[in-house]
């Protein structure tokens, strides 16, 4: 079966969190990109959160509601952060043609491999440029080819066809070219199933270090790739 990503994440929404958010390796893993988003100072001002899925970014981060905006092409989802966060504000939009004024946000992210999804990436980073204010600053996170092999899209068991993009460092670092001050990081290296045993700091601080080490020397051997830079 082949589905659009949209499609799939309409399906997938009411079981999405209990799936991919619900163990302590995920929690451990959130932790660790807010802290890094806040190291990037990409929770400042205006923050604008592209894909942003059931809204867990909120889980973990401090940002207050007038703040927050969310943007995800899914209905689906958007349901299930508006009744997880219904203090904050979402909007359903293709994150290639964001319903928003030029220069209206302060930050950008995108979260835990959703750039993959964009058909044409280019004109995802055009309206990030065209919305972040002078000086604002982006997060984004795209898939990296050690991902390819996994069978990460599934429904009641069932492999299902999305299509989505694995992007190498230096692949998604160039599509950022005309940003300043750009940055690649990488996170995730060891396989889930070896670290979903540990306790929630101990798996925090192995993938805090594998982001030291093989993040800095190997990013490719990642399995999330990061960019970050200022507009
Ligand atoms: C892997 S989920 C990640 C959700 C969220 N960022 C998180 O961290 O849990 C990918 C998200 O990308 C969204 N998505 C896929 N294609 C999109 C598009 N063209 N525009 C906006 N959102 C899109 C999906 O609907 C889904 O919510």
């Amino acid at each position: 079966m082949s589905l659009s990503p949209q499609t799939f994440y309409d399906r997938v929404a009411p079981l999405y969190d209990a799936t991919y958010n619900g163990d302590r390796l995920a929690g451990a893993e959130n932790a660790l990109v807010t802290a890094l988003i806040r190291a990037a100072g990409c929770d400042r001002g205006r923050v604008l959160e592209l894909a942003c899925g059931t809204g867990a970014y909120l889980e973990h981060s401090v940002t207050a509601p007038a703040r927050y905006l969310g943007t995800d092409i899914s209905a689906g989802m958007l349901r299930e952060a508006r009744r997880k966060h219904p203090a904050y504000r979402f909007c359903q939009a293709d994150f290639a043609a964001l319903p928003l004024r030029d220069a209206c946000v302060d930050s950008a992210i995108c979260l835990f491999g959703s750039f993959s999804y964009a058909a044409r990436p280019e004109a995802v980073v055009a309206e990030l440029a065209r919305v972040l204010a002078p000086g604002g600053r982006f997060f984004v996170m795209a898939v990296g080819p050690r991902a390819a092999s996994l069978a990460v899209h599934q429904l009641d068991g069932t492999p299902v066809a999305v299509p989505w993009r694995t992007l190498g460092a230096r692949e998604l670092r160039d599509l950022f070219e005309g940003f300043r001050q750009l940055r690649g990081r990488a996170i995730r290296c060891a396989p889930d199933p070896l670290l979903r045993w540990l306790p929630g700091p101990l798996a925090l601080a192995a993938r805090r270090l594998e982001a030291l080490t093989v993040g800095l020397l190997a990013p490719d051997r990642c399995y999330s790739q990061i960019v970050t830079g200022v507009r």
